[in-house]
């Protein structure tokens, strides 16, 4: 379908989240629909101290390289206080050319979906020249559909993510070209 390639991250660091369940079965329909994704979970990496930390990041880390290969993101994140959980902030200010000029989904979740993380994620993204895409997925109370297999979604949300993809393709395509075509020359 696409040669670009795909990340799914994986926001959130409880040890009794569900975040991965729904990270996993995000990586399961990417591949199902012939992209190819790697699972970034935040949770099984380190980041350096902030203390560290500087404008446009102050790398490498240890998934500077994976965020770099990704053409396309998909954000995976619970909802925490209204907004997206600061171990996915840490995570985007420490890299910053790794991102630059690609596009983002984000399928949230939450009591309600999760909607409000995805929008702060949309204005803090937009820094960083990350493209998010019109449609993204909200998944309300998803605790309610997992199962021994892992996360089961209800009908309808395969669909959503799968129109989501097919957003996030055209975007990843086209940046891609627009990359190596057309760079942008920062001034
Ligand atoms: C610190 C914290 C804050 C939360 N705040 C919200 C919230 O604002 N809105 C919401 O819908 N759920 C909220 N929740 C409930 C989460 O949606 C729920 O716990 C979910 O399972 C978190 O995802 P995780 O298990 O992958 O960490 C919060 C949970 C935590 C731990």
């Amino acid at each position: 379908m696409t040669e670009a390639n795909y990340a799914v991250i994986a926001a959130s660091l409880r040890g009794e989240r569900m975040g991965r369940a729904v990270a996993d079965w995000a990586t399961g329909r990417i591949a199902a629909v012939g992209m190819t994704a790697d699972l970034i979970d935040l949770a099984e990496i380190s980041l350096p101290d902030d203390e560290l930390l500087q404008p446009g990041g102050a790398g490498p880390t240890e998934i500077a390289p994976r965020i770099d290969r990704a053409d396309a993101y998909v954000i995976v994140t619970p909802e925490y206080n209204h907004s997206y959980p600061a171990g996915l902030k840490r995570a985007i200010d420490w890299h910053y050319r790794e991102w630059m000029f690609k596009p983002a989904t984000v399928l949230s979740y939450g009591v309600q979906g999760g909607l409000l993380a995805t929008e702060h994620l949309r204005g803090v993204l937009a820094e960083l020249h990350v493209v998010t895409t019109r449609r993204g997925v909200g998944l309300t109370t998803p605790w309610y559909d997992l199962g021994p297999a892992g996360y089961a979604p209800p009908d309808g949300v395969a669909k959503a993510f799968d129109l989501a993809l097919g957003e996030l393709a055209w975007w990843a395509e086209t940046l891609r070209h627009a990359r190596r075509d057309r760079p942008y020359i920062q001034r």
